[in-house]
């Protein structure tokens, strides 16, 4: 099960597991997005807003009751959809849409469906470079994630279920931007690189792919980083 499997990364994680056989269900809020997808990539689709408690809770029954493995990779930085406005509600409203899209999104669909998590189960949430190299309330959010991270891996060790982060770098060719990249800042980007290239939701799939394997399962609690070395993990 991946959520936000619909676009980008998520995409391209749903496909991997799909070309390699496994039954797969992808998420996300936009049903004519998710349907397209889920139908290119033969995967079931379930539409929900992950951020949202009663929304989870009500897609329960449509999704898998047996999850081999459980990809959060639904996210994204709110701040490009929002003005930059200095005020204290503004600012609050900005901090806590950040939130609920990237801690919220993994935490409650971790919770909602932690006991259909098969034994010797598998864990991926996608975190991201921000969580190291700081941007704003995005980086805060993906930060906490590392932490909740560690908290669900030691919880679910006992049943040899790992949970692991993968916190890509720069990856084009995805929603995530929102048009809002700018050529002089994607340059910056990529020379903060040591491959001097951008990262693509291939690059991720891999490692997804790694920690979900069965002989992985002694990683856990873990960060890996997918980002050309611009970050040093
Ligand atoms: N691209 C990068 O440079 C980069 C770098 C580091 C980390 N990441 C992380 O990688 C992950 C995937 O991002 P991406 O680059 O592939 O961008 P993307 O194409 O925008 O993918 C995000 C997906 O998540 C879904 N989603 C977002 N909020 C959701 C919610 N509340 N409930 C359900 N689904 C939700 C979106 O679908 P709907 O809008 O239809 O719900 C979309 O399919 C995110 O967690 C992002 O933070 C990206």
């Amino acid at each position: 099960m991946v959520t936000g499997g619909g676009t980008g990364i998520g995409y391209a994680i749903a496909a991997g597991f799909a070309q390699a056989g496994d039954t797969v269900t992808v998420t996300g809020r936009r049903a004519s997005v998710l349907t397209e997808a889920a139908v290119l990539l033969g995967a079931r689709a379930v539409c929900f807003d992950a951020a949202d408690p009663a929304a989870v809770e009500q897609a329960l029954p449509e999704l898998p009751d047996q999850i081999d493995v459980l990809v959060n990779n639904a996210g994204g930085n709110t701040d490009f959809l929002r003005d930059d406005s200095r005020d204290l509600k503004t600012l609050d409203a900005a901090w806590t849409a950040n939130f609920r899209a990237n801690f919220f999104t993994a935490a409650l669909v971790t919770s909602a469906v932690r006991e259909r998590i098969s034994d010797h189960g598998r864990i991926v949430t996608v975190g991201s470079i921000a969580a190291h190299t700081g941007v704003g309330s995005y980086a805060w959010a993906k930060a906490a994630l590392e932490v909740w991270n560690a908290d669900i891996a030691r919880y679910l060790g006992p049943r040899g279920i790992t949970a692991n982060i993968v916190a890509p770098g720069l990856v084009v060719d995805t929603g995530f931007f929102h048009g809002k990249l700018t050529d002089e800042r994607r340059e910056l980007l990529i020379g903060n690189t040591m491959t001097k290239r951008a990262g693509r939701p291939e690059d991720v799939v891999e490692a997804v792919r790694f920690l979900a394997a069965p002989a992985a399962g002694h990683v856990t609690g873990q960060v890996v980083h997918v980002n050309g070395g611009a970050h040093v993990g």
